[in-house]
């Protein structure tokens, strides 16, 4: 089997001493939609390491083997390239976590419709699933579900403030309406299902090529190629941005603990950071002499993102762990490394 890059394999080891003794999971069946991804992939390491049975399923679109290949030939997983969509099959899950869906703002612009069937025909095949094995289900919903919105930090209750024809209501919309039908097979069947809205989150495996990348990986390996770090606007939105391993966490224990049933909660790190900090920031760590430019807006951008993550705090005991700069530096040598290689 391949060997993990350092810092997973010591982020792993992190995590797995904040579960100590977790066994939730040991021996249990779960399937991760979109388990060659950046989010499915931590998750699958984790849940692999706990003593699950793991089947990913994901059809390669924007996640890549590489993802989970140190993971072939181990007795517990299981790798099934296909789209959900297409999702027909008798085997019984105990767990499902549904994140197949493009998420980087480009990428799912340039497929808008591939964006909205796997959140809309593609979570309909997994609950399915679900409600046919009784198995715990978790959506990986989003904070774009908030849109722009007038209330920071943002709490659950809050409805939204989106565009729903806009460039982004593929993704959007298609989130909303998962949820809606997430909420549809807990009310009328009774399925254990829960919701997670995820704030912008990044580490190692946060694609950085083209469409796919996201601000957080753009910018580092810009600053690490010498070249100029691109901000949209004027920088001075803001993101909060949440380190994998604490997201990972956060996942794992939407999808396990009691009392979660039937219930959305924010994922996300509360502190609030605009773009031309975060890239002041990626700038200093990478010790580079890239250039800030600033590019025209891009339409329907949030101005503000920041989660109000009370509800997480009381139901799971989970806050974010790691800081900014901290995780910014652990991706940073991940990413040389792969640049290196
Ligand atoms: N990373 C974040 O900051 C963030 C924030 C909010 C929500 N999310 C959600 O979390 C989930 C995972 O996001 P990520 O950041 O890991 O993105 P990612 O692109 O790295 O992972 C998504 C995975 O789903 C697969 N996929 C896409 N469409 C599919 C389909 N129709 N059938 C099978 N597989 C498919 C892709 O190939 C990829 O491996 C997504 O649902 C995303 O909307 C992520």
């Amino acid at each position: 089997m391949k060997r993990l890059d350092p810092v997973l394999e010591e982020d792993t080891k992190r995590m797995l001493v904040d579960l100590e003794g977790d066994s939730a999971v040991e021996g249990r069946s779960v399937l991760v939609t979109g388990g060659a991804g950046f989010l499915g992939s931590w998750l699958c390491d984790l849940l692999l390491k706990l003593g699950a049975q793991v089947t990913c399923l994901d059809n390669f679109s924007s996640g890549r083997l590489d993802n989970v290949s140190h993971l072939l030939g181990h007795e517990r997983f299981r790798l099934v390239k296909q789209d959900v969509t297409r999702f027909e099959r008798n085997d019984k899950y105990d767990f499902i976590v549904h994140a197949a869906s493009r998420a980087s703002p480009e990428d799912y612009q340039i497929h808008p419709i591939e964006t909205m069937l796997a959140n809309s025909l593609g979570s309909l095949k997994v609950l399915e699933v679900a409600r046919r094995c009784d198995s715990k289900i978790l959506y990986t919903s989003t904070s774009e579900v908030y849109g722009d919105a007038k209330v920071i930090p943002t709490p659950e209750d809050y409805w939204g403030n989106v565009n729903p024809i806009g460039p982004r209501s593929c993704y959007d919309e298609a989130k909303r309406f998962g949820e809606a039908l997430f909420m549809s097979y807990y009310r009328k069947y009774g399925v254990d299902v829960r919701i997670a809205r995820i704030f912008n989150t990044y580490g190692p495996r946060l694609r950085e090529d083209s469409a796919y990348g996201r601000a957080v990986s753009r910018f580092i390996s810009q600053a690490l190629r010498g070249d100029d770090i691109t901000v949209y606007g004027d920088g001075e939105q803001t993101r909060s941005f949440c380190y994998v391993t604490d997201m990972t966490v956060g996942l794992y224990l939407m999808l396990t603990r009691e009392g979660v049933k039937g219930q959305v909660v924010n994922l996300g790190n509360p502190r609030e950071t605009t773009i031309n900090e975060l890239a002041e920031l990626i700038k200093r760590i990478t010790n580079s002499r890239s250039r800030i430019v600033h590019l025209p807006p891009v339409p329907d951008d949030p101005r503000r993102r920041c989660p109000d993550i009370s509800r997480a705090t009381e139901l799971l005991g989970w806050r974010p762990r790691v800081s900014l700069e901290d995780g910014l530096r652990r991706t940073v040598e991940w990413l040389k490394r792969k640049i290196e290689s």
